[in-house]
């Protein structure tokens, strides 16, 4: 909460600063758009993306980056030998699985939508609900999950000891071999690697002004203003790692599944945009197909659920964007897409 209302005070300053930038006269002249420009690059929640936060245990060696590769791709780590992690996270489809929610191994429907696992290394806490704390903790919930791979972990070590290969790759990687700990350090430090970063957005930020083009950089001084989507989605991943309820109509428990308090009703921890013009649809139910839509939803204040954040009451209910200032905004978070690695999948060990 604190840090919410150090947000609305930066907030209120940068919009008294900008107010001519944000009446409805459109940025024609290079001397407005100049100082625009010089107000954006000021703005501190606005920060350029550096390099990926490596915890201390898991190596990010050669050998490492290679097992956790194998690893994700590898269907062998669930029950019935058919699903990987590459089945919900599919490099092709932004990293996620295209489909509002996801399937589960006996092919009924999930509750939650596959979210990208690009950038996911900058997250403090994973899960739409925030219920794991690193990647390493991330990782096994997956392949335990009766609904997604359904694979004991207990057992998980002596089916890779079959495998013809994995010992000596993991030897290669680890003192202690295949443990479960390890194939969890194998996992995250390869996600550490599913990154989208250098996008015009973050040449912007570090100086270079002919980064965006004009109507990016009205997106961006709506999006830091006006709209107010840098309350939320602020900082180096354009998350804060808080939750809200934005008032998806939705019995999804949210946040108050962790800690049981009746305020987490429904609240999901903010994600970041980077990669977002490839991980359709969005929202951690898929409600949303397009980015116009979401756009849409903000708009509109969101939708309705008794335990909806006070900032969409009071400020997001009247954006009143012109169709103008939508396709400005639309325009910047297009920049944020980036481009994805594209990582194929590789040919995993004792498979000839
Ligand atoms: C059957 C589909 C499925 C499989 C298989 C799967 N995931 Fe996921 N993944 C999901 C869903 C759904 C969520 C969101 C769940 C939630 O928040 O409750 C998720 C969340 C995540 C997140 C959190 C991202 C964030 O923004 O917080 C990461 C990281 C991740 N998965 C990695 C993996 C890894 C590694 C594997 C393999 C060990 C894997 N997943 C296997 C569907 C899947
Ligand atoms: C009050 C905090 C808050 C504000 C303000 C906010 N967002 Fe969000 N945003 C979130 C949260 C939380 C989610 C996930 C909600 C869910 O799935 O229930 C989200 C989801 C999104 C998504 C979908 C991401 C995905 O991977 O599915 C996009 C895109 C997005 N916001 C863009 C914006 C834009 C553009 C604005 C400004 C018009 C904005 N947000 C304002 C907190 C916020």
């Amino acid at each position: 909460m604190k840090r919410l209302l150090a947000v609305l005070i930066l907030l209120s300053i940068s919009l008294l600063g900008c107010s001519s930038a944000n009446s409805q006269e459109k940025l024609v002249e290079n001397d407005d758009l100049d100082e625009v420009i010089d107000m954006l690059l000021s703005n501190e929640l606005l920060v350029p993306l550096g390099e990926v936060p490596i915890p201390e245990g898991t190596p990010m060696t050669p050998e490492v980056l290679e097992l956790g590769k194998l690893l994700f791709f590898d269907h062998r780590l669930s029950g019935n030998n058919e699903v990987s992690c590459q089945t919900c996270h599919d490099s092709e489809l932004g990293y996620g699985d295209g489909q509002a929610t996801f399937t589960k191994i006996d092919g009924a429907l999930g509750l939650r939508n596959s979210p990208t696992v690009i950038n996911s290394g900058f997250y403090t806490t994973l899960f739409w609900d925030g219920r794991a704390e690193s990647l390493e903790e991330q990782a096994l919930g997956p392949i335990q999950d009766p609904g997604e791979m359904n694979q004991p972990l207990d057992k998980l070590v002596d089916k890779l000891k079959l495998i013809d290969g994995y010992e000596e790759l993991f030897l290669a990687a680890f003192d202690d071999g295949i443990t479960i700990e390890n194939i969890a350090k194998a996992l995250a430090a390869f996600q550490r690697l599913i990154v989208v970063n250098e996008t015009p957005y973050d040449r912007f930020l570090k100086g270079d002004r002919n980064a965006l083009t004009s109507e990016e950089i009205r997106g961006l001084d709506l999006f830091a203003g006006k709209a107010f989507c840098i309350t939320c989605h602020n900082g180096e991943n354009l998350s804060d790692n808080e939750y809200y309820n934005l008032g998806i109509d939705s019995d999804d428990e949210g946040r108050f599944a962790v800690t049981g308090d009746d305020r987490d009703l429904g609240r999901i921890r903010t994600p970041g945009l980077y990669g977002i013009t490839h991980t359709a649809p969005y929202m951690r139910d898929g409600s949303l197909e397009t980015l116009e839509e979401v756009i849409e939803f903000y708009n509109r204040g969101g939708d309705n659920h008794p335990n909806k954040s006070i900032f969409m009451t009071m400020f997001m209910s009247e954006l009143q964007l012109t169709a103008e200032e939508k396709s400005d905004l639309l325009a910047f978070l297009k920049v944020l897409g980036g481009e994805p690695p594209n990582i194929t999948k590789p040919e995993l060990p004792g498979l000839k």
